[in-house]
């Protein structure tokens, strides 16, 4: 993992002041476009996760990319958790703060069965805000979250104190 982990490391483009000034935008489109390198990242979540998971949920917008990815190498469904507006009624609402302003998540209503295990997929962890309101929309409907993973953990926000009890995966921490 430590080998895919340099190799992933590479592939992200660090971008100062986007969207605002004093972010720094970490663009994963390099690592998708490495045909190689995506592959393998996709298949050391997947075997990680491999029979623990009934769903890989996936949060707007690049965890949509990962997610889906992921859940077609397990063989299992993939439920977008969107931003507000975007998905048809009826849905279930969660509002966080971003490290940038505030967000309203969302998720189809009848997305999950009670009981379900659902892997919740994201690109970054950031202030964990925005995990946690998809977790919270996973646990809504009475299924549970078996974790989060995320390609990048930016450990100086401390994300995993927003997630208190879950478990964290991250292939990447700076
Ligand atoms: C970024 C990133 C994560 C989230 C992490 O998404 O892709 O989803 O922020 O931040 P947090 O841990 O502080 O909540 P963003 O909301 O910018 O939207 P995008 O994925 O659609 O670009
Ligand atoms: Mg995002």
């Amino acid at each position: 993992r430590s080998a895919l982990a340099a190799r992933v490391h590479g592939l992200l483009r660090d971008v100062p002041d986007f969207p605002q000034p004093g972010v720094l935008f970490k663009d994963f489109s390099p690592l998708l476009a490495d045909a190689d390198a995506f592959s393998a990242l996709v298949a050391d979540v997947a075997a990680h996760w491999d029979g623990r998971v009934d769903l890989v949920a996936g949060i707007e917008a690049r965890g949509f990319v990962l997610g889906a990815a992921v859940a077609h190498a397990l063989g299992r469904g993939f439920v977008p958790v969107r931003k507000a507006g975007k998905l048809p009624p009826p849905v279930r609402s969660v509002s966080y703060d971003l490290e940038y302003g505030s967000a309203t998540l969302e998720v189809a209503t009848t997305a999950f069965a009670a009981g379900d295990r659902v892997l919740v997929l994201d690109d970054v962890l950031a202030t964990g805000g925005t995990a946690a309101a998809a977790c919270e929309l996973v646990e809504r409907g009475g299924a549970r979250v078996t974790a989060v993973e995320v390609v990048l953990e930016l450990g100086f926000l401390r994300g995993r104190d927003a997630l208190p009890g879950r478990e964290v995966r991250a292939l990447l921490t700076s």
